[in-house]
Parts: structure tokens; C-alpha cells; sequence
């Protein structure tokens, strides 16, 4: 762990016990000084198991893109919006996401990042608040309590159709921009 459930101890205490299971949780990880925030969906097998987002075959290439944008995954802050694995690598149910979005809120408080990017439909469209989905969401920004929010594609998306691969690449690189702004 790297201090997450020290910093939200008190966001993750108000997780109902019937979603909080420790054995398939995962917090989020790099830099709590981060000007650019990823948000995921919820971890998989790969990501319980080394104890840090997107660490397999979605991870890999986020970092592939994250490489070719020079960027060092530590110095972004990558996390997810349900922090436990859905069994099977469901989407996560409703009630899940509800359970969890208190300690992602807790998160953009303490990190306070420029921008926020939440990567794929769920992400996206409960940290905007919208039906619409990432197709529609994507290419734009929206405002929220002074931030920019660029919503962009699942990294795991581009694995089965690499046209979506320069996509997710160019909305990161305009985030970063935005960031420096
Ligand atoms: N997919 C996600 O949305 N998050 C992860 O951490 C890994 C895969």
C-alpha cells in the first residue's frame, strides 16, 4: 500500500461493509500532487494481485501511450472508480459505483488535480453526470468545481480496435496541455 487507506481512512470507513471487501480492493496510486488524474473503471485480477491500477493488459497500454507522450506513470495519479474487483470483470452494478464514489471524491479533494480524465463510459459518465456515452464524450471538456474534465476512451478499448489507440493518445496529450494551462 502506499498510504491510500491512511489518507482515506475516513471515506473508505463510510463504505458499506457489504462492498467493502479487502480481498479484492485496490486503491489508487501515484503522485497525490498530480496535476492529471486517470479514472478507471474497477480493477481486475491483475491489478488485485500487484495491488496498483492498471497493471495488466488495459495497463499496458496505458503505459505503451503513457511512453510515447513521455510521461512517467508516478507522476500522474491513476486510480479507480470502484476500488474493488466485480466478480467475473462484470461491469460494476449501481449500487457499487454508489458505494465508492465517496472516496473518489475524497481523492480529487486531497489530490486536487487540473485535470481529470476518466477513462471509459462508467467513469466518465458518473464523474460528468450524464447518459451519454463515451463516443459522445469524448473530444470534449466540461467544467466541474474549477477543473477540466476530458473524458476519453478505456485503454482496454484500444486493445480490440487500434483506431482508438491515437485517440486516447491525443485527448492524454491535450489533458497534459491543459494541465500546464
Ligand atoms: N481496468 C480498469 O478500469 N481499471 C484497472 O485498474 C484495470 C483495468
Amino acid at each position: 500500500m502506499n498510504g491510500f487507506e491512511e489518507k482515506f481512512a475516513d471515506a473508505l470507513d463510510d463504505v458499506p461493509d457489504e462492498h467493502d471487501d479487502r480481498d479484492r480492493f485496490v486503491g489508487g496510486h501515484g503522485s497525490f500532487d498530480a496535476d492529471v488524474m486517470l479514472v478507471g473503471e474497477a480493477p481486475g485480477a491483475d491489478e488485485v494481485a500487484q495491488g496498483e491500477p492498471f497493471v495488466g493488459q488495459a495497463g499496458k497500454q496505458l503505459d505503451r501511450i503513457l511512453d510515447d507522450l513521455n510521461v512517467d506513470r508516478e507522476d500522474l495519479y491513476i486510480t479507480n472508480l470502484v476500488k474493488i474487483r466485480p466478480p467475473e470483470n462484470r461491469d460494476p452494478y449501481r449500487d457499487e459505483i454508489d458505494a465508492w464514489w465517496p472516496v473518489l471524491d475524497a481523492e480529487i479533494d486531497r489530490v486536487d488535480p487540473d485535470v481529470i480524465v476518466p477513462l471509459g463510459s462508467f467513469a466518465a459518465q458518473e464523474i460528468v453526470d450524464t447518459d451519454e456515452t463515451i463516443t459522445d464524450l469524448r473530444g470534449e471538456t466540461v467544467e466541474l468545481d474549477g477543473r477540466v474534465v476530458r473524458p476519453t476512451f478505456h485503454p482496454a478499448a484500444a486493445l480490440y480496435d487500434r483506431d482508438k489507440l491515437p485517440t486516447i493518445t491525443e485527448d492524454l496529450r491535450q489533458a497534459l496541455i491543459e494541465s500546464e494551462g
